[in-house]
């Protein structure tokens, strides 16, 4: 079912579980996400990074969206993760989108409220919802480069929602993206405080390497979207490797990415049970 996050991640916070929110760098992968979501009976948000858009096309991704998606029995949303870019949001929104990120999380605050309520207008307009980031996230994701983690003022939560009218937050609360290079140290206190203040659903973005009892703590605390991105990219790419050094070059191409497909699918059923989300389709 073509949705945007609004609802899932209502229901989600209601039943105190998360929803998986996964990065796909290409059809094949794209595909292994949906079914996995359709063969869990769980909720999935599809997320394309910058990266993605430009090496897998606007009018591309959102066409094969629609048909992974209309047919899936699950609820699936399409969300641009970490959008710095105002005329490529439109755009997006504009293509077909369901969901977006606007990512001023590096600018002073009240830069980063103004820049969030102008997306805010541009996207609810078209039934398009919008996460936003207070708080940094650190490390490195192609073309978003964290610098170092801050961690979120839930003294500035209440303004920031409020002037700007978004859906969901992404929370600065220790996590980083990519592989960590050292134990992460997660601010659970902080994910509950700000649950307590605020309706709007919290995400947390850098989820590939933590382990099942953050996540699960992480959920238990507030959290209701949970990302995961490099896992997979990592998975793609090494499967594909594996296959060219059992097959070389004179391999099936199908079977290259019938071994990618199997690979994304596994991860991603794997965490919608870690995170609750199976069966709440
Ligand atoms: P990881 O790549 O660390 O899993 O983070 C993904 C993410 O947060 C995308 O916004």
């Amino acid at each position: 079912m073509i949705e945007n996050m609004n609802g899932m991640l209502k229901k989600a916070k209601q039943g105190k579980y998360g929803v998986g929110a996964f990065n796909f760098n290409e059809f094949t992968d794209l595909k292994a996400l949906v079914h996995a979501a359709a063969e869990n009976s769980a909720p999935v948000i599809l997320m394309a990074s910058g990266g993605t858009v430009k090496f897998f096309g606007i009018k591309e991704i959102v066409h094969a969206y629609r048909c992974l998606a209309e047919d899936a029995g699950a609820a699936c949303a399409l969300h641009l993760d970490h959008c710095k870019d105002l005329e490529l949001l439109q755009t997006c929104v504009n293509a077909g989108f369901t969901s977006v990120m606007i990512d001023a999380s590096t600018k002073p605050f009240d830069e980063n409220a103004e820049i969030t309520k102008r997306v805010v207008e541009i996207a609810h307009g078209k039934g398009v919802s919008v996460e936003a980031e207070l708080g940094t996230v650190a490390g490195r994701e192609e073309d978003i480069v964290g610098g170092e983690a801050e961690y979120i003022n839930p003294g500035k939560v209440g303004e920031f929602i409020e002037k700007t009218g978004i859906d969901a937050l992404a929370v600065g609360i220790g996590t980083v993206h990519g592989f960590y290079k050292q134990e992460p140290h997660i601010r659970f206190d902080l994910i509950e405080e700000i649950a307590g203040l605020t309706d709007t659903p919290l995400v947390m973005h850098g989820g590939t390497g933590l382990s099942v009892e953050d996540f699960q703590r992480a959920i238990r605390c507030g959290i209701s979207k949970v990302n995961v991105g490099t896992e997979l990219k990592f998975s793609f790419s090494s499967r594909l490797c594996e296959i060219a050094k059992e097959k070389g070059p004179e391999g099936d191409p199908r079977d290259f990415m019938r071994a990618v497909y199997e690979g994304s699918k596994t991860i991603a059923a794997g965490k919608m049970k870690i995170f609750g989300c199976a069966g709440k389709a």
